[in-house]
C-alpha cells in the first residue's frame, strides 16, 4: 500500500499543550492558563505550566523528530507570547523561540506546518469580549500579520485555526474547554468571528506573500449508527434530516463560508434562534471566502445522531434541537471514542467531491491508551493498530479519488490534553512527566518505517 509521491508524513503537537515556559521571556496570559486555574476544569487540577518542557528541549525534540524520518512538523504559535497582552506591542523574545525553533527544523530538513490559532487566546483579549466580539478578529489578523512578517522567510505552510468548532462550541458553548462561558448565542457569534479571523488573517498573509495557507477543521462524517454498518443502512427521513442538520452545525457551519462564501440554511437558523444574525455583517462572507489552498482535516471519530423529537439542544451544538447524539458498536479508546477508521475513508471521499478546489491533509489522527513502560519500551499495540486501520483508510479514500497530500499524526509526544489533563496520553513518544524523559512507543518506530517505505 504506496501513498502517492510527494505524500507529507509528519506529526502534531500544539503550544499549550507542549511548551510550558509559561512565564518566560515576558509571554502573557492565556485562557488556558486561566482556565486550568479554575477548580474543577481540568482533571487533576493539571496546567500547561511545565508540559513538556519543549520551550527548553525543542532542539533534543526536533532531533527525535529526525530520527523518526517526519518530513514534516505541525506546531502552534503561542499568540500571548509574541503579543502578550493580544493587541499592540509585539514581544520580539516570543518570536525568538520560533525563530531557533525553525532554524532547528530546517537544519534538519523538516518542513514546518505553522498553526497561529490552536485556542491560546491571551486573556486580555477575552476580558474584552474574546471570540463572541468582532474585534478579536481583527486582532488576530494583525498578530497572524507580526509573525508572518518574522517568520515568513522560512515558512511555507500556514494554517490560520485550528478547529474553530471546538474553539466557539466547548469554549462558549458547554464551556468544557477555556474560556468556559455557556451562552449559545456568544457561541454562534464566536464560530462567526473566528471564520472572520481566518479569512482576514488569510488575506494578509497571503498579501504578504504566503505560499500554501490552510485552515484546519474538525470535520467529521455524520452518521447514524446504522449507516456506520458494512453495507450502510439507509436511514429514516427523520434521521437523515437530523444528519443533515448536525453536518451543517460540525462541517459546513465553516467549510462552506471559507470555501464557498455561504452559509448553510441550517446555521442560520439556528443562529436566529440563539441571539439573532445581527453580527454576520455585509460583505464578511466575502472577506470570509479567502482563497486558501488545502483543508487541514482532523479525524478521530465518527458523529453519530439519530432523530429525538423532545430532545433540546444539547449546549455544544445550538441548534440541534430534536437530535440524539448516540455511538456505535465499536472498540474504544481510553477516550471513550469509537474506533471507526472507514469514517475517514467516506470524510475525505467526501470532501474532494464537495469542495474540489482545495487539496487535503490529515492534520491530526491518533488515539489515546493507557500506556505502559516496560524496560524502556512501550508496546502500544492499539495505538499502532488505530494507526495502521487509519492510514489504509487513506489510502483507500487517495484510490477512491480524495486528494490527500500528506498525514499527521497526534501527537509526536504525550502531553497536555486540555480538560483531561495530562492522563490522557496521544503521543508515540511517551513522555515522563517527573524526569521529561522521552521514550518512542511501538508505534513510533513502526510510523518511522512506514514513512520510510511511503506506505504500508
Ligand atoms: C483535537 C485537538 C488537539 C488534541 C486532539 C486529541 O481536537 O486539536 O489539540 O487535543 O484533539
Amino acid at each position: 500500500m504506496i501513498f502517492p509521491e510527494n505524500f507529507v508524513w509528519g506529526a502534531a503537537t500544539a503550544s499549550y499543550q507542549i511548551e510550558g515556559a509559561a512565564k518566560e521571556d515576558g509571554r502573557g496570559q492565556s485562557i488556558w492558563d486561566t482556565f486550568s486555574r479554575t477548580a474543577g476544569k481540568v482533571v487533576g487540577g493539571d496546567t500547561g505550566d511545565v508540559a513538556c518542557d519543549h520551550y527548553h528541549r525543542y532542539a533534543d525534540d526536533v532531533k527525535l523528530m529526525r530520527e523518526l524520518n517526519l518530513a514534516a512538523y505541525r506546531f502552534s504559535i503561542a499568540w500571548p507570547r509574541v503579543q502578550p497582552t493580544g493587541s499592540g506591542a509585539i514581544n520580539p523574545a516570543g518570536l525568538d523561540f520560533y525563530d531557533r525553533l525553525l532554524d532547528e527544523l530546517l537544519k534538519a530538513e523538516i518542513s514546518p506546518y505553522v498553526t497561529l490559532y490552536h485556542w491560546d487566546l491571551p486573556q486580555p483579549l477575552e476580558d474584552q469580549g474574546g471570540w463572541a466580539t468582532r474585534d478579536t478578529a481583527y486582532r488576530f489578523a494583525e498578530y497572524a500579520a507580526a509573525v508572518h512578517a518574522r517568520l515568513g522567510d522560512r515558512v511555507e505552510h500556514w494554517a490560520t485555526l485550528n478547529e474553530p468548532w471546538v474553539s466557539a462550541f466547548l469554549g462558549y458553548g458547554n464551556g468544557v474547554h477555556a474560556p468556559g462561558r455557556t451562552d449559545p448565542a456568544a457561541a454562534m457569534r464566536a464560530a462567526h468571528h473566528l471564520l472572520l479571523g481566518h479569512g482576514l488573517a488569510a488575506r494578509q498573509l497571503r498579501a504578504a506573500g504566503a505560499r500554501s495557507l490552510m485552515l484546519v477543521v474538525n470535520a467529521a462524517p455524520v452518521l447514524t449508527a446504522a449507516q456506520v454498518n458494512d453495507p450502510p443502512a439507509e436511514p429514516s427521513k427523520a434521521d437523515a434530516a437530523a444528519v443533515r442538520r448536525i453536518d451543517a452545525l460540525l462541517n459546513r457551519q465553516f467549510l462552506d463560508p471559507a470555501l464557498r462564501g455561504v452559509y448553510p440554511a441550517e446555521v442560520l437558523a439556528a443562529a436566529e434562534r440563539n441571539g439573532g444574525t445581527a453580527h454576520i455583517l455585509d460583505g464578511d462572507l466575502t472577506l470570509i471566502n479567502a482563497p486558501v489552498d488545502l483543508i487541514g482535516v482532523n479525524y478521530y471519530n465518527p458523529c453519530i445522531v439519530e432523530s429525538a423529537p423532545g430532545t433540546p439542544a444539547d449546549p455544544a451544538w445550538p441548534g440541534s434541537d430534536d437530535v440524539a447524539f448516540t455511538s456505535v458498536d465499536a472498540p474504544r479508546t481510553a477516550m471513550g471514542w469509537p474506533v471507526v477508521p472507514t469514517g475517514l475513508s467516506r470524510l475525505l471521499v467526501r470532501l474532494s467531491r464537495d469542495y474540489p478546489q482545495v487539496g487535503l491533509m490529515v492534520t491530526e489522527n491518533g488515539a489515546a491508551y493507557e500506556d505502559v513502560v516496560e524496560s524502556g519500551r512501550v508496546h502500544d499495540a492499539d495505538r499502532l493498530a488505530y494507526l495502521d486501520s487509519h492510514l489504509r483508510a487513506a489510502h483507500d479514500a487517495v484510490r477512491q479519488g480524495a486528494d490527500l497530500r500528506g498525514y499527521l499524526v497526534w501527537s509526536l509526544l504525550d502531553n497536555f490534553e486540555w480538560a483531561e489533563g495530562y492522563r490522557r496520553r496521544f503521543g508515540i513518544v511517551h513522555v515522563d512527566y517527573d524526569t521529561q524523559a522521552r521514550t518512542p512507543k511501538d508505534s513510533a518506530l513502526w510510523y518511522r518505517d512506514v514513512i520510510a517505505r511511503n506506505g504500508l
